[in-house]
């Protein structure tokens, strides 16, 4: 199922007072030490990074599977509530936090790309107070929602002069109220200060090595959700989900060689797309065999993505970065290559974050799971 900002799936919502919500989208934060929170589908992950000067430090990292305490996936993003159990995740959160003696409070929280709205408009040049208003007003002509229902966040992103006349790009996110309370109240109970809600994407993008002036498709590959988003010159220009992912890649294991899901999931993490012929042993070319229709098929979504981007702006995606916990899929990285015939690489969110040189093979291992967490905190050391 597609779900490209689809918001006919989003649910009725509670309009609560808009500044006081619109102060959990602020963008500029100043904390010295922050934890960044992802709540996925399969695990909920921690980063707690610090700050000193120019230098940004890993203090703490953990996770919980959703399968350690729910039977389901901590988000019933199913499309149809977009609601989870608030409790449960609290709980989970203050575990992870206790276990890992993590000692900040203060906690920016990712939001799921399918539940945010993002659009970018050229305003004329204005100054800082004139500008809210002619964004709220522009804003209604973007965004599918009323707006007494959706909380608005904007960034400028550049001034540019557009056949003699100065324009301003706007980056506009809008986010329903409902998901936000929902956010405020896992931090309360989990007794954290909500520092700032974003966009996994804005995490992601945060999380790439530099920004470059080429165009790029980042494509997070999770367990539930696939997101592919290009980015062009360092800026968003559209992202899109699709439910294609690696649970999938699992079930479809499982049925095909009647094995129980746990033996499912080992033999896809163990071969994955591997098969050294003509040494490869039988089940790996069998697994590889399985695999491929399925990650063909998240290939060609990407394909095509990549291709209309292309058709509107004329600017084609020269690298594919890979991100998400099946990133990590055994081969995937070179199939890729072969597929798009360019550069694929996987995302490194802790290129620029010290850590002791003793992890530093765990570290690569878990950057693209973490890598949507290491962004929200880095926001909070900005
Ligand atoms: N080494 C590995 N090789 C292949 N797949 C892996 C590996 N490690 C984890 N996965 C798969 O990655 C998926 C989980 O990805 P991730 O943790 O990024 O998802 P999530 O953020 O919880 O979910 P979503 O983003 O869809 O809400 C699961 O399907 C899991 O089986
Ligand atoms: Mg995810």
């Amino acid at each position: 199922m597609k779900v490209d900002f689809d918001f006919t799936k989003i649910f009725d919502f509670v309009a609560k007072t808009k500044e006081e919500l619109a102060s959990f989208l602020s963008f500029r934060i100043t904390s010295k030490k922050c934890l960044g929170i992802d709540i996925g589908t399969s695990s909920i992950r921690i980063i707690e990074l610090s700050r000193q000067g120019e230098r940004k430090k890993l203090e703490n990292y953990g996770e919980m599977q959703a399968s350690c305490i729910y039977k389901d996936s901590f988000r019933t993003f199913d499309k149809n509530t977009l609601l989870f159990s608030n409790q449960n995740v609290a709980k989970a959160i203050k575990a992870i936090i206790e276990e890992s003696k993590m000692t900040s409070h203060k906690a920016i929280f990712s939001i799921p790309d399918f539940s945010s709205f993002f659009t970018n408009f050229e305003l004329p040049v204005m100054t800082e107070e004139e500008l809210p208003q002619a964004i709220k007003y522009e804003a209604k002509r973007h965004i599918p929602l009323p707006l007494a229902e959706v909380t608005l966040d904007w960034q400028v992103i550049n001034n540019q002069s557009v056949g003699g006349n100065q324009t301003s790009k706007i980056l506009l996110v809008a986010v329903p109220n409902e998901i936000i309370n929902q956010y405020r109240n896992i931090a309360q109970m989990a007794g954290l200060e909500l520092f700032a809600l974003e966009a996994e994407v804005f995490g992601l993008l945060r999380s790439l090595i530099q920004t470059t002036k080429d165009t790029i498709a980042l494509v997070d590959i999770g367990a539930q959700t696939s997101t592919c988003s290009i980015i062009d010159k360092g800026v968003l220009k559209n992202s899109h989900s699709f439910d294609l992912s690696g649970n999938e890649l699992t079930d479809i294991i499982s049925k095909s060689l009647s094995v129980d899901y746990e033996t499912a999931d080992r033999l896809k993490e163990k071969n994955g797309l591997l098969f050294d012929q003509p040494v490869g042993l039988h089940q790996e070319k069998q697994i590889r065999d399985i695999l491929l229709p399925f990650i063909d098929a998240i290939l060609k979504e990407i394909d095509k993505i990549c291709k209309d981007f292309y058709k509107v702006e004329k600017r084609s995606v020269k690298k594919i970065v890979l991100a998400g916990a099946s990133a990590l899929l055994p081969g995937l990285e070179e199939y890729c290559r072969n597929y798009f015939k360019g550069e694929v690489e996987i995302v490194d969110p802790f290129y620029n974050i010290f850590y002791p040189p003793v992890l530093e093979k765990k570290m690569k291992k878990m950057g693209p799971a973490y890598a949507i967490a290491v962004g929200m905190a880095l926001r909070g050391l900005d």
